[in-house]
């Protein structure tokens, strides 16, 4: 019986169980009712008393050990079960890479820090507005073309033939939040709000119907355009490097007058004219002026004493400047491998 014991313990620390099926087979075989231990003792009790000592020391040991190796197999098998229990197999292995700000994110971020450092705040509205915030408040007749610059989804319209304040829209620019501006605080006002605008377009290299736009609105007494003009100089050379250049042509928006688009030179080839700038040596960026009369008392801002610039410009626009990039849908698919090529302190 002793050597059967002897035997037995070389097989319990000798034995390999790699899975929870091996486990029990051990378990019945060692453990169990019917197990060889149940039988040793079973026989222990016929064995001369001379023996029993010695029998009686090595049948135990045979019994603690079987109980430890279950025992230490069990919690090991519950551990490794623990780590692979649901596991995400398309998980990404180690190393990870560290994510990447979205580049819309990081010139927004820019812009920001641009704009703050010479006094700006930042303020924010809704995009889902009413006729009033983008279209009357800002000097668009009901019956204005320029409302047909902008295709506009409507939410709720109280006539199809006519707008009406009361029409509920997503905002088709951000213009709208000067208007909010200017009916909440008093002059001096310096601020800019960036956010999403929506206009009902034929997605394409240059159109989205969701964009971005950075609008700035600067009100004070005696704010001229010599202001409006230094102020976009300083932005232009601060965002597309210190040699920029601006130039700003005449134009039309319904609630600046004088109106402007300011072009800068391009980047690409430093003026001298390439592809990307159509050999005009020149790229626009936005849409600026002096905020319109009608504009400052729609919003009950006393027009004789206070003057004020507006200026208005799409991010991905200005992102496609500054990184070379010449198709805005890039911007929209999140595409690891584009996104992956833009890191920034932003
Ligand atoms: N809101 C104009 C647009 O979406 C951009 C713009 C132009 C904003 C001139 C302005 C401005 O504030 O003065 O096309």
């Amino acid at each position: 019986m002793l050597q059967r014991i002897t035997d037995l313990l070389n097989e319990v620390s000798s034995i390999i169980i790699s899975n929870p099926e091996e486990l029990e087979l051990f378990r019945l075989r060692f453990l169990s009712k019917k197990g060889l231990l149940s039988d040793l003792f079973e026989e222990f009790k016929n064995i001369p008393a001379t023996d029993k000592k010695e029998v009686g020391q090595k049948l135990n040991l045979l019994k603690q050990k079987s109980l430890d190796k279950f025992n230490s197999i069990k919690s090991e098998l519950i551990k490794q079960d623990e780590r692979t229990e649901g596991t995400d197999l398309t998980k990404p292995s180690f190393p990870y890479s560290i994510g990447s700000r979205h580049p819309i994110s990081i010139v927004r971020n820019e812009l920001i820090d641009i704009f703050t450092r010479i006094g700006f705040t930042v303020s924010y509205g809704p995009e889902i507005e009413d006729d009033d915030h983008v279209f009357t408040k800002l000097n668009f007749a009901p019956e204005h073309p320029a409302r047909d610059m902008q295709d506009t989804f409507y939410i709720s319209r109280l006539s199809v033939e006519d707008s009406s304040p009361e029409d509920i829209l997503l905002r088709t620019q951000t213009s709208s939040v000067q208007v909010r501006v200017m009916q909440n605080q008093k002059p001096p006002i310096r601020t800019i709000s960036p956010g999403r605008v929506f206009r009902n377009e034929a997605i394409s290299a240059r159109a989205h119907c969701i964009f971005h736009q950075v609008e700035g609105l600067y009100i004070d007494e005696n704010v001229s355009f010599a202001d409006l003009r230094q102020t976009l100089l300083f932005f232009a050379r601060e965002m597309f490097g210190e040699k920029t250049e601006i130039r700003l042509r005449p134009s039309y928006f319904p609630f600046t007058e004088p109106s402007a688009e300011m072009d800068v030179t391009c980047k690409i080839c430093g003026g001298k004219g390439c592809n990307v700038c159509k050999y005009t040596g020149w790229l626009e960026v936005l849409g600026c002026g002096m905020v319109h009369p009608n504009v400052l008392e729609a919003c009950k801002i006393d027009s004789r004493k206070y003057t004020g610039f507006a200026f208005g410009m799409g991010i991905e626009r200005a992102a496609m400047l500054k990184y070379g990039v010449n198709d805005l849908r890039l911007y929209f698919e999140n595409d690891l491998r584009f996104l992956d090529q833009f890191r920034s302190a932003f």
